[in-house]
Order: structure tokens, then sequence, then C-alpha cells
């Protein structure tokens, strides 16, 4: 069995938006997508470039340095020049927390 930790209060989230946070010395993006809240891995799967620096577009980030998308929901590498999909993390919501289990 995994342990899950809790985060973030789930009023720090932003509404349809990505914030990055480091959580036990891993980068992971946030976001928030129609009321629920997905978590992947913060840094891009192409480069050195971060999501949480991104653009949430419904459940579609786009990465700043050369717009690869991934579905946040999935993590699905969605377009070039992406070719590996994004580590996603499951997410609960528990006590007005936002708990991961990063296994
Ligand atoms: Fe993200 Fe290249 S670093 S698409």
């Amino acid at each position: 069995t995994e342990s899950w930790i809790a985060v973030i209060d789930r009023s720090e989230v932003p509404e349809g938006d990505v914030i990055g946070l480091v959580v036990a010395g891993r980068d992971i993006a946030l976001y928030e997508v129609e009321g629920d809240i997905f978590a992947t891995d913060n840094l891009c799967t192409h480069g050195k470039a971060r999501m949480s620096d991104g653009f949430l577009d419904g459940r579609e980030i786009e990465c700043p340095l050369h717009q690869g998308k991934f579905d946040v929901c999935t993590g699905k590498a969605l377009c070039a020049p992406l070719t590996e999909d994004i580590r996603r993390y499951p997410v609960r919501i528990d006590d007005g927390r936002v708990w991961l289990q990063l296994g």
C-alpha cells in the first residue's frame, strides 16, 4: 500500500490554472480542470522547462519552451516535439486538502 501526502490546501489551487510545488524533493505540477485536480511531474519530458510556467487550456498543458502539449488527466503527449508521456500521480481531496500518492 502506498502512502498519501497532503501537499496544499484545495483552495490554494487556482481555478483553470497550473501551479508548481516541491513535494518530498520532487518537482510536481498541479492542475485544476473544471473542479478536479490533477498532478504530473513538473519537468517536461522533452527539455528543461516546467509545466508550471506553461499555459493550461482545459485539460491540455502547453510547454513554455517548444509548445509541446500533454493531456494532464492522462499524462499523454499530444503533439510534436514530445515523444514521451509525462508521469502523472494519483490525487485525492480530503479534509479540504490535496493529497498525492507519489509511489
Ligand atoms: Fe517542453 Fe521542448 S521542453 S516541448
